[in-house]
Protein backbone atom coordinates (compact mmCIF):
# COMPACT_ATOMS: atom_id res chain seq x y z
CA UNK A 1 0.00 0.00 0.00
CA UNK A 2 0.88 3.40 -0.55
CA UNK A 3 2.71 5.50 1.87
CA UNK A 4 -0.35 7.64 3.34
CA UNK A 5 -0.44 11.76 3.72
CA UNK A 6 -3.15 14.42 3.93
CA UNK A 7 -3.72 18.42 4.54
CA UNK A 8 -5.61 18.74 7.40
CA UNK A 9 -7.48 22.15 7.80
CA UNK A 10 -11.02 23.41 7.98
CA UNK A 11 -11.80 24.45 5.48
CA UNK A 12 -9.62 22.26 3.63
CA UNK A 13 -11.74 21.62 0.20
CA UNK A 14 -9.84 24.55 -1.76
CA UNK A 15 -6.07 22.75 -0.29
CA UNK A 16 -3.68 22.67 -3.90
CA UNK A 17 -1.47 20.11 -1.69
CA UNK A 18 -3.00 17.13 -3.19
CA UNK A 19 -2.63 18.42 -6.96
CA UNK A 20 1.32 19.58 -5.98
CA UNK A 21 2.17 16.62 -3.50
CA UNK A 22 0.70 14.20 -6.55
CA UNK A 23 3.09 16.29 -9.09
CA UNK A 24 6.01 15.73 -6.55
CA UNK A 25 5.49 11.89 -6.14
CA UNK A 26 4.91 11.69 -9.84
CA UNK A 27 8.05 13.29 -10.68
CA UNK A 28 10.21 11.58 -8.22
CA UNK A 29 8.88 7.72 -8.33
CA UNK A 30 7.64 8.07 -5.03
CA UNK A 31 4.52 5.82 -4.10
CA UNK A 32 2.40 8.44 -1.99
CA UNK A 33 -1.28 9.12 -0.97
CA UNK A 34 -2.07 12.29 -0.32
CA UNK A 35 -5.67 13.61 0.46
CA UNK A 36 -7.41 16.21 1.97
CA UNK A 37 -8.50 15.68 5.76
CA UNK A 38 -11.38 18.06 7.10
CA UNK A 39 -11.15 18.22 10.87
CA UNK A 40 -14.05 19.74 13.31
CA UNK A 41 -13.23 22.92 14.53
CA UNK A 42 -13.38 21.42 18.17
CA UNK A 43 -11.47 17.86 16.81
CA UNK A 44 -8.07 18.54 15.54
CA UNK A 45 -6.59 16.37 18.43
CA UNK A 46 -8.69 13.18 17.61
CA UNK A 47 -8.35 13.45 13.82
CA UNK A 48 -4.42 13.39 14.57
CA UNK A 49 -4.76 10.39 16.82
CA UNK A 50 -7.16 8.91 13.85
CA UNK A 51 -4.36 9.52 11.57
CA UNK A 52 -1.62 8.14 13.91
CA UNK A 53 -3.82 4.51 14.00
CA UNK A 54 -4.28 4.60 10.56
CA UNK A 55 -0.99 4.34 9.82
CA UNK A 56 -0.16 8.10 7.98
CA UNK A 57 3.34 9.11 7.43
CA UNK A 58 2.96 12.70 7.85
CA UNK A 59 0.34 15.39 7.40
CA UNK A 60 0.10 19.23 6.87
CA UNK A 61 -1.68 21.08 8.48
CA UNK A 62 -3.56 24.55 7.29
CA UNK A 63 -6.16 27.01 9.01
CA UNK A 64 -7.02 26.99 11.56
CA UNK A 65 -4.61 24.40 13.17
CA UNK A 66 -1.06 25.61 12.98
CA UNK A 67 -0.74 26.55 16.56
CA UNK A 68 -2.54 23.67 17.93
CA UNK A 69 0.13 21.50 15.99
CA UNK A 70 2.69 22.79 17.19
CA UNK A 71 1.36 22.07 20.86
CA UNK A 72 0.72 18.64 20.21
CA UNK A 73 3.90 17.48 18.74
CA UNK A 74 6.09 15.17 20.67
CA UNK A 75 8.53 16.71 19.23
CA UNK A 76 9.15 20.45 17.17
CA UNK A 77 12.22 21.34 15.20
CA UNK A 78 13.92 24.60 15.57
CA UNK A 79 12.34 27.04 13.31
CA UNK A 80 8.71 25.34 13.89
CA UNK A 81 9.82 26.56 18.23
CA UNK A 82 10.55 29.80 16.78
CA UNK A 83 7.31 30.11 14.31
CA UNK A 84 5.23 29.24 17.15
CA UNK A 85 3.12 26.84 14.52
CA UNK A 86 3.57 24.06 12.90
CA UNK A 87 2.36 23.25 8.87
CA UNK A 88 4.21 19.90 8.77
CA UNK A 89 3.98 16.65 10.96
CA UNK A 90 6.10 13.21 10.58
CA UNK A 91 4.73 10.22 12.53
CA UNK A 92 6.78 7.49 13.22
CA UNK A 93 8.29 5.65 16.25
CA UNK A 94 5.85 7.06 18.62
CA UNK A 95 6.82 10.63 17.71
CA UNK A 96 4.50 13.22 16.35
CA UNK A 97 7.31 15.58 14.88
CA UNK A 98 6.16 19.18 14.20
CA UNK A 99 8.10 21.48 11.33
CA UNK A 100 7.66 24.53 9.92
CA UNK A 101 8.62 25.14 6.06
CA UNK A 102 6.27 27.96 5.52
CA UNK A 103 9.35 30.75 5.94
CA UNK A 104 11.67 28.34 4.60
CA UNK A 105 9.42 28.26 1.27
CA UNK A 106 8.75 31.92 1.15
CA UNK A 107 13.08 32.25 1.23
CA UNK A 108 13.07 29.80 -1.71
CA UNK A 109 10.73 31.26 -3.37
CA UNK A 110 12.58 34.62 -3.44
CA UNK A 111 16.39 33.34 -4.44
CA UNK A 112 15.14 30.26 -6.73
CA UNK A 113 11.87 31.56 -8.44
CA UNK A 114 12.37 35.60 -8.33
CA UNK A 115 15.77 34.94 -8.34
CA UNK A 116 16.87 38.43 -5.24
CA UNK A 117 18.75 37.22 -2.86
CA UNK A 118 17.65 38.65 1.00
CA UNK A 119 21.25 38.96 1.92
CA UNK A 120 21.95 42.63 2.81
CA UNK A 121 18.89 43.25 1.73
CA UNK A 122 16.21 46.29 3.31
CA UNK A 123 13.19 44.28 4.46
CA UNK A 124 9.80 45.47 5.44
CA UNK A 125 7.81 43.19 6.66
CA UNK A 126 3.99 44.07 7.29
CA UNK A 127 1.76 42.18 9.90
CA UNK A 128 2.76 40.71 12.84
CA UNK A 129 0.27 37.61 13.30
CA UNK A 130 1.25 33.77 12.88
CA UNK A 131 2.53 34.33 9.47
CA UNK A 132 4.56 36.85 10.00
CA UNK A 133 5.85 34.86 13.13
CA UNK A 134 7.04 32.15 11.08
CA UNK A 135 9.30 34.01 8.51
CA UNK A 136 11.08 35.77 10.85
CA UNK A 137 13.89 33.35 11.40
CA UNK A 138 14.13 32.22 7.78
CA UNK A 139 14.44 35.88 6.84
CA UNK A 140 17.14 36.39 9.87
CA UNK A 141 19.23 33.19 8.63
CA UNK A 142 19.89 34.80 5.00
CA UNK A 143 21.56 38.18 6.55
CA UNK A 144 19.42 40.74 5.52
CA UNK A 145 20.62 44.78 6.13
CA UNK A 146 17.63 45.23 8.36
CA UNK A 147 14.43 43.87 8.57
CA UNK A 148 11.45 46.51 10.03
CA UNK A 149 8.20 45.12 11.16
CA UNK A 150 5.19 47.43 10.83
CA UNK A 151 1.85 46.64 12.03
CA UNK A 152 -2.09 47.68 12.36
CA UNK A 153 -1.69 47.25 16.03
CA UNK A 154 1.91 48.44 16.52
CA UNK A 155 2.62 46.61 19.78
CA UNK A 156 2.44 43.11 18.38
CA UNK A 157 5.00 44.32 15.91
CA UNK A 158 7.30 45.49 18.95
CA UNK A 159 6.64 41.87 21.14
CA UNK A 160 7.35 40.03 17.58
CA UNK A 161 10.53 41.88 17.16
CA UNK A 162 11.59 41.55 20.90
CA UNK A 163 11.15 37.94 20.20
CA UNK A 164 13.96 37.46 17.45
CA UNK A 165 16.32 40.26 18.83
CA UNK A 166 20.41 38.64 19.66
CA UNK A 167 20.87 37.47 15.88
CA UNK A 168 22.92 40.06 14.45
CA UNK A 169 20.32 41.58 12.16
CA UNK A 170 19.21 44.70 13.33
CA UNK A 171 15.44 44.59 13.82
CA UNK A 172 13.27 47.52 14.36
CA UNK A 173 8.84 47.75 15.16
CA UNK A 174 6.21 50.30 14.06
CA UNK A 175 2.72 50.97 13.16
CA UNK A 176 2.04 51.82 9.48
CA UNK A 177 1.75 55.03 9.54
CA UNK A 178 5.27 54.92 11.07
CA UNK A 179 6.94 53.42 7.90
CA UNK A 180 10.04 55.75 7.06
CA UNK A 181 12.62 55.18 4.12
CA UNK A 182 12.25 52.63 1.08
CA UNK A 183 13.13 48.99 1.13
CA UNK A 184 14.63 46.13 -1.41
CA UNK A 185 12.06 43.89 -0.96
CA UNK A 186 8.23 44.68 0.76
CA UNK A 187 6.53 41.27 2.09
CA UNK A 188 2.81 41.53 3.11
CA UNK A 189 2.44 39.13 5.59
CA UNK A 190 -1.29 40.47 7.33
CA UNK A 191 -4.15 38.70 5.91
CA UNK A 192 -5.47 42.04 4.61
CA UNK A 193 -6.12 41.19 1.16
CA UNK A 194 -8.60 38.56 2.50
CA UNK A 195 -10.94 40.71 2.80
CA UNK A 196 -9.86 42.97 -0.70
CA UNK A 197 -7.75 45.63 1.57
CA UNK A 198 -4.48 46.22 2.07
CA UNK A 199 -2.26 47.99 4.47
CA UNK A 200 -1.70 51.27 4.41
CA UNK A 201 1.31 51.29 3.16
CA UNK A 202 3.34 54.69 1.72
CA UNK A 203 4.34 54.47 -1.97
CA UNK A 204 7.83 55.87 -0.77
CA UNK A 205 8.54 52.26 0.97
CA UNK A 206 9.30 50.15 -2.46
CA UNK A 207 12.72 51.46 -3.36
CA UNK A 208 14.02 51.34 -7.14
CA UNK A 209 13.43 47.92 -8.93
CA UNK A 210 12.12 46.73 -5.26
CA UNK A 211 10.11 43.52 -4.87
CA UNK A 212 6.76 43.56 -3.72
CA UNK A 213 5.26 39.96 -2.70
CA UNK A 214 2.09 39.17 -1.06
CA UNK A 215 1.90 35.41 0.67
CA UNK A 216 -1.74 35.00 -0.08
CA UNK A 217 -3.08 34.40 -3.55
CA UNK A 218 -5.71 34.24 -5.93
CA UNK A 219 -7.11 34.54 -9.30
CA UNK A 220 -6.69 38.79 -9.18
CA UNK A 221 -3.73 40.51 -7.85
CA UNK A 222 -4.42 41.94 -4.46
CA UNK A 223 -4.81 45.32 -4.08
CA UNK A 224 -1.73 45.87 -1.87
CA UNK A 225 0.04 43.94 -5.15
CA UNK A 226 -1.74 46.26 -7.51
CA UNK A 227 -0.82 49.59 -5.28
CA UNK A 228 3.23 48.40 -5.28
CA UNK A 229 3.13 47.75 -9.49
CA UNK A 230 2.22 51.55 -9.51
CA UNK A 231 5.16 52.67 -7.35
CA UNK A 232 7.25 50.04 -9.97
CA UNK A 233 7.63 47.52 -7.73
CA UNK A 234 7.97 44.04 -9.03
CA UNK A 235 5.33 42.15 -7.83
CA UNK A 236 4.73 38.32 -6.56
CA UNK A 237 2.30 36.79 -5.04
CA UNK A 238 2.20 33.52 -2.44
CA UNK A 239 1.91 30.70 -5.27
CA UNK A 240 5.31 30.32 -5.36
CA UNK A 241 5.78 29.60 -1.61
CA UNK A 242 2.84 27.11 -1.56
CA UNK A 243 5.10 25.25 -3.79
CA UNK A 244 8.06 25.69 -2.21
CA UNK A 245 6.58 24.97 1.31
CA UNK A 246 4.99 21.86 -0.18
CA UNK A 247 8.57 20.90 -1.97
CA UNK A 248 10.41 21.28 1.51
CA UNK A 249 7.86 19.27 3.43
CA UNK A 250 7.80 16.23 0.24
CA UNK A 251 12.08 16.76 1.59
CA UNK A 252 11.39 15.98 5.21
CA UNK A 253 9.15 12.99 4.66
CA UNK A 254 10.86 11.15 1.47
CA UNK A 255 14.49 12.29 1.97
CA UNK A 256 14.65 14.07 -1.65
CA UNK A 257 13.95 17.33 -3.38
CA UNK A 258 11.41 17.56 -6.27
CA UNK A 259 11.81 20.17 -8.57
CA UNK A 260 9.06 22.80 -8.52
CA UNK A 261 9.05 24.76 -12.03
CA UNK A 262 6.93 22.49 -13.67
CA UNK A 263 4.22 22.48 -11.14
CA UNK A 264 4.48 26.20 -10.23
CA UNK A 265 3.88 26.80 -14.22
CA UNK A 266 1.39 24.26 -13.98
CA UNK A 267 -0.71 25.89 -11.39
CA UNK A 268 -0.12 29.14 -12.59
CA UNK A 269 -1.70 28.54 -16.33
CA UNK A 270 -4.61 27.27 -14.34
CA UNK A 271 -5.25 30.54 -12.49
P1 LIG B 1 -2.04 34.83 10.12
O1 LIG B 1 -1.82 33.44 10.64
O2 LIG B 1 -2.61 34.91 8.74
O3 LIG B 1 -0.82 35.69 10.29
P2 LIG B 1 -3.16 36.24 12.36
O4 LIG B 1 -2.18 35.63 13.30
O5 LIG B 1 -4.59 36.40 12.78
O6 LIG B 1 -3.23 35.43 11.01
O7 LIG B 1 -2.56 37.66 11.93
C1 LIG B 1 -3.19 38.47 10.99
C2 LIG B 1 -2.29 39.66 10.69
O8 LIG B 1 -2.88 40.44 9.64
C3 LIG B 1 -2.07 40.60 11.84
O9 LIG B 1 -0.81 41.20 11.71
C4 LIG B 1 -3.20 41.62 11.64
O10 LIG B 1 -2.97 42.86 12.25
P3 LIG B 1 -3.36 43.09 13.82
O11 LIG B 1 -2.25 42.48 14.62
O12 LIG B 1 -3.43 44.55 13.95
O13 LIG B 1 -4.69 42.41 14.00
C5 LIG B 1 -3.13 41.76 10.14
N1 LIG B 1 -4.36 42.25 9.50
C6 LIG B 1 -5.54 41.59 9.37
N2 LIG B 1 -6.41 42.31 8.66
C7 LIG B 1 -5.79 43.47 8.31
C8 LIG B 1 -6.17 44.63 7.57
N3 LIG B 1 -7.38 44.73 7.03
N4 LIG B 1 -5.25 45.60 7.41
C9 LIG B 1 -4.02 45.49 7.95
N5 LIG B 1 -3.60 44.43 8.68
C10 LIG B 1 -4.48 43.43 8.86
Amino acid sequence: MSDRYCVIGNPVAHSKSPQIHAAFAAQTGQDIAYERCLAPLDGFAATLRSLVAQGYKGANVTVPFKIEASTLATRLSDRARAAGAVNTLGFGGGEIVGDNTDGPGLVADIIKNAGVALADKRILLLGAGGAARGIMLPFIEQRPRSILVANRTRATAVSLVDSFAGHGVPLAACGFDEIDGAYDIVVNATSSSLAAEMPPVPAAAFAPGSLALDIMYGSAPSPFMNFAAEQGARTRDGLGMLVEQAAEAFALWRGLRPATDDILNNLRNLK
